[in-house]
């Protein structure tokens, strides 16, 4: 496995930041998940753009432009000989010191990982997902943005923590206002009496690309879609729940805390719209 670290292609083995890294001292960095569908990068444009927005948004200085950045990424591609998989891109603030001081990082570190991915075994897009709500509150906008995909993950992780806790597969986030935003990991979508509903981004959700390509998708296939907010109510009594996400793709969600969702299984128009959408990627 080739490893892309700071312009060199080097050894899984050999892939190491120093321990002075900000991305590893303070979570001081950003990142996209990318998938690779038949040695295509999908939707490249649209991670790269939310990658520089996220960077800008922190003021970290990406040392590769848009276009190094692809290159970077093909290469990486091509050296690890992958046709379907999953790339990991990080971009850290880069070496410092001990102190927080983004000025003392010279550099900002960048890695891109690819790796085969099955984060959900096939059952589960037919079964669903049994899930709970968590008590972890998605940052309200004025905490650190959803929106900005930064090494920040531990307000997910615990979010995954309390779903291994209940031994389920994701997990729901509240926003501060009791609002549903989205799962550990992922958007989340609901379906009520044929009309499919997902939370604006602003309730606390990171703008997801595979939500956004789902929403272009029920355009086209004639599926009335409102972005508004919803409750943990609507999501119990909701015909159908699924998850959207670069690595889930779409998938279906049987249970909430408890509550059987719809017949208990992927619903109706949720299968249609992971067909489609595997339909797009392939
Ligand atoms: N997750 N929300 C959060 C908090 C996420 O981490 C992700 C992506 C999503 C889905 O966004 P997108 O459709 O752009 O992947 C939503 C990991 C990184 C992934 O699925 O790769």
């Amino acid at each position: 496995q080739v490893i892309y670290l700071n312009g060199q292609f080097v050894e899984k083995e050999q892939a190491v930041v120093s321990v002075f890294d900000h991305g590893f001292l303070y979570g001081d960095g950003i990142f996209e998940g990318i998938r690779i569908y038949g040695g295509n990068i999908f939707k490249c444009r649209e991670h790269l753009n939310r990658l520089y927005d996220s960077a800008k948004s922190i003021m970290l200085d990406i040392p590769l432009s848009y276009e190094e950045m692809e290159q970077a990424l093909v290469e990486t591609i091509r050296r690890n000989g992958m046709k379907d998989g999953y790339i990991r891109l990080v971009v850290s603030r880069g070496t410092g010191n001990l102190g927080l001081d983004p000025r003392r990082c010279p550099v900002a570190s960048v890695v891109i990982i690819v790796e085969q991915l099955a984060i959900y075994p096939e059952e589960a897009y037919v079964q669903g997902l049994k899930t709970v709500s968590v008590s972890s509150r998605r940052n309200i906008p004025d905490a650190l943005n959803p929106k900005i995909k930064s090494l920040n993950y531990l307000n997910n992780i615990l979010v995954k923590i309390q779903a291994n806790l209940a031994d389920v597969g994701e997990a729901i986030m509240l926003n501060a206002q009791g609002y549903v935003a989205e799962g550990s990991s992922d958007n989340i979508f609901i379906v009520k009496n044929g009309i499919v509903f997902t939370p604006p981004c602003y309730i606390g959700a990171l703008e997801g690309i595979t939500r956004a390509a789902i929403i272009e998708l029920c355009e086209k296939l004639g599926y009335k879609l409102k972005e508004e907010p919803f409750t943990l109510h609507d999501v119990y009594v909701a015909d159908e729940v699924f998850f959207t996400g670069t690595a889930a793709e779409v998938i279906a969600v049987r249970e909430v805390d408890g509550r059987i969702i719809g017949s208990g299984q992927a619903g109706p128009i949720t299968t249609h719209l992971l067909q489609e959408f595997r339909g797009i990627v392939t």
